[in-house]
């Protein structure tokens, strides 16, 4: 618990590529430090072991079937969840809050291009039991946009062209549609990144009580 004795929140960003995550996850930090809430950022893949394993299929350097791919991030997401030096539950009990860059809905949108919805969707009922998110903020752009955003940033990875996307994108809807239970806000990123953040900080206000 923290100072208030009240449990951490559980910000999840979602997005395509070049949606902005990582920025405006960033400045939404900052602001909760602000006023005085402390703040754990953290990202999907991790940095564990099963993470790095991940980096190395998504890159290629590791030959891996795409069934396998989809557990390995259930795994990986239940490790960041449940392990006992920084996992997630434990923060969040200790009154941390939690920033976290993708979180099962990214499993959705693009494990669901291999292997079939209902699949992953089983896959990940252990840590959507365990862990629901207290707000997910989708950061929506239209996928021209993001591939401007991304060649501006010289990367490529396999994800990467305008139709897959496009797919991805339409996959983090079905999704959201799919699980109406969840506490999920659809922010525009515009190339003006105050203004997005004072989006997401109006939808993460109430969670506070602000
Ligand atoms: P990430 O490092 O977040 O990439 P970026 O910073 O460019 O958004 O994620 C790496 C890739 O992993 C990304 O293309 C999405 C993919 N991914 C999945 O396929 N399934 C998942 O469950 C997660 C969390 C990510």
């Amino acid at each position: 618990m923290n100072g208030n004795g009240r449990k951490g929140k559980l910000i999840v960003f979602e997005g395509i590529d070049g949606s902005g995550k990582t920025t405006q996850m960033r400045m939404l930090e900052k602001f909760l430090e602000s006023k005085e809430e402390v703040c754990y950022s953290t990202h999907e893949p991790t940095d564990s072991p099963f993470g790095a394993l991940l980096r190395n299929c998504l890159t290629g350097r590791v030959d891996a079937d795409e069934r396998a791919i989809a557990a390995l991030f259930a795994a990986d997401r239940l490790d960041h969840i449940l392990n006992n030096v920084n996992g997630l539950k434990k923060k969040l009990e200790e009154g941390v809050n939690v920033l976290c860059d993708r979180y099962y809905f990214s499993s959705f949108a693009y494990n669901g291009e291999f292997v079939p919805f209902d699949w992953v969707v089983e896959l990940n009922r252990p840590a959507r039991e365990l862990l629901k998110p207290d707000l997910v903020v989708f950061l929506d752009l239209p996928s021209e946009e993001s591939m401007k955003r991304v060649s501006r940033r010289g990367e490529r990875e396999r994800y990467e062209t305008e139709e897959k996307q496009k797919k991805i994108r339409e996959r983090f809807f079905d999704a959201f549609g799919r699980f109406p239970d969840e506490n999920v806000v659809i922010v525009e990123s515009e190339e003006n990144k105050e203004e997005t953040q004072k989006k997401i900080r109006g939808a993460v206000a109430p969670l506070f009580g602000w």
